[in-house]
């Protein structure tokens, strides 16, 4: 196998944009990705995307992005995993960069998610459809199942769920791509209007438009060109049921779990080797329990662990020092690759206010639904 390196990046501002297009945001990412890479050639191209089809009514979108990129002929795929399907796209270009098939590989995501008048429904195709979805359940009132569980079973208190959200929107602030770049106090996000008791809007990520996109390279070929080199080590995927009531344990995300286990074995690392990490926050009690699912704390503890500020950039392990998907925005075909993003930018050094002190380690974690499928990648600095 070829080891693999990150060779640029580039992102859109997250928000609400009313003048661009789905493929106007995917054209502004891959332009600035190619030119941070500095190669106008593409061998082949990925690009995530949960649901164009019910965002904005298109589909075939491989070819339709790569022809308005300007590309022409080059192998194109469409990778849908739900809100993982950037990581997964990843996974696919570094595979086929890996296996020798390409050398230059661009790997996107986007969604168009405002244009919807019902991004609730939209999103919701993404759970059970037949046992969940046609009862009434929304994402939100899953993860409030989720939360209220793990409130019950541990302990974990209403001001601790809080606690993930101030924290994102603290390092949101420093993001000049993020959506919400304002701080919050814990009492504004446990006033702001109730979703599904006990997530409150504040504990809820946004509806958001945008794209990301790396370029991928052989690493051999990234040192000939960069001075501060990223290789990926490790890449773990995994699935789990699709419905929640399906699961031993809903205060679990066993597909997280091993996710992590697998990128962790790949790069012969544990958890203690991580220096910063971007986690799948859709919901604050995703964030609690996805840190405790990679084996940052014990289970039952992830409450006490970010209150504490254990998570906080300058913490034990800085967790989404990008502002997360609660405060930087949750474009659902695009996040994936932004906290990919988020990580190189922190191990090349490029990370502004929001820079980890000598960060050479670092973790981005995916998933789709309420994890059922979830991606895991780990990357480095490279010697
Ligand atoms: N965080 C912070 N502010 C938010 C917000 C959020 N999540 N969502 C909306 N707002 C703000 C808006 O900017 C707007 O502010 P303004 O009045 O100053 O312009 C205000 O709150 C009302 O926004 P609106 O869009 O009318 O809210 P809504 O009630 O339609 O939607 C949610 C709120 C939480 C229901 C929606 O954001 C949502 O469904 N989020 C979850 C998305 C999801 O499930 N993703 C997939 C995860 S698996």
């Amino acid at each position: 196998m070829r080891e693999v390196g990150i060779i640029g990046a580039g992102l859109t501002r997250f928000k609400e944009h009313w003048d661009s297009s789905l493929r106007d945001l995917f054209v502004e990412a891959a332009l600035k990705a190619i030119d941070d890479a500095e190669t106008p050639e593409i061998d082949s191209m990925y690009v995530g995307c949960m649901s164009s089809g019910l965002f904005v009514g298109q589909e075939h979108i491989g070819p339709l992005l790569a022809d308005y990129l300007g590309l022409k002929n080059v192998p194109t795929v469409r990778v849908e995993s739900a809100c993982a399907s950037g990581a997964l796209a990843l996974r696919l270009g570094f595979m086929e960069i890996a296996s020798g098939m390409s050398d230059i590989v661009l790997v996107s995501g986007v969604e168009k998610m405002t244009d919807c008048d019902d991004p609730t429904s939209a999103l919701a195709a993404a759970a059970d459809i037949e046992n969940e979805a046609f009862f009434g359940a929304t994402f939100p009132a899953l993860y409030a199942l989720i939360a209220r569980a793990h409130m019950d079973r541990y302990g974990t208190t209403r001001e601790q769920l809080a606690a993930v959200s101030v924290k994102n929107h603290k390092n949101g602030a420093k993001n000049p791509d993020a959506q919400f770049q304002r701080e919050v106090s814990l009492e504004t996000v446990l006033n702001s209007f109730m979703v599904a008791d006990p997530l409150t809007l504040l504990q809820c990520s946004p509806i958001t438009d945008g794209a990301a996109a790396i370029i991928l390279v052989p690493l051999d070929m990234v040192k000939k060109m960069k001075d501060r080199v990223v290789k990926i080590t490790g890449s773990g995927v995994a699935s789990d049921t699709i419905a929640l009531h399906s699961r031993k344990d809903i205060t679990s995300l066993e597909a997280v779990r091993l996710a992590g286990e697998r990128a962790y074995k790949m790069a012969g690392r544990k958890p203690e080797d991580i220096d910063v990490c971007e986690v799948h926050d859709c919901f604050s009690i995703a964030e609690l329990i996805v840190v405790e699912e990679l084996g940052f704390v014990e289970k039952g503890n992830s409450g006490r662990f970010i209150e504490e500020g254990n998570t906080e950039i300058g913490g034990r392990i800085p967790v989404n020092t990008s502002g997360g998907l609660k405060a930087k925005g949750h474009p659902v075909g695009a996040s994936g690759i932004a906290q990919v993003i988020e990580i190189y930018k922190q191990l090349i050094g490029n990370a502004e206010e929001r820079q980890v002190k000598n960060a050479r380690i670092g973790m981005a974690q995916n998933m789709g639904g309420t994890g059922a499928s979830s991606v895991v990648h780990i990357m480095e600095v490279a010697e």
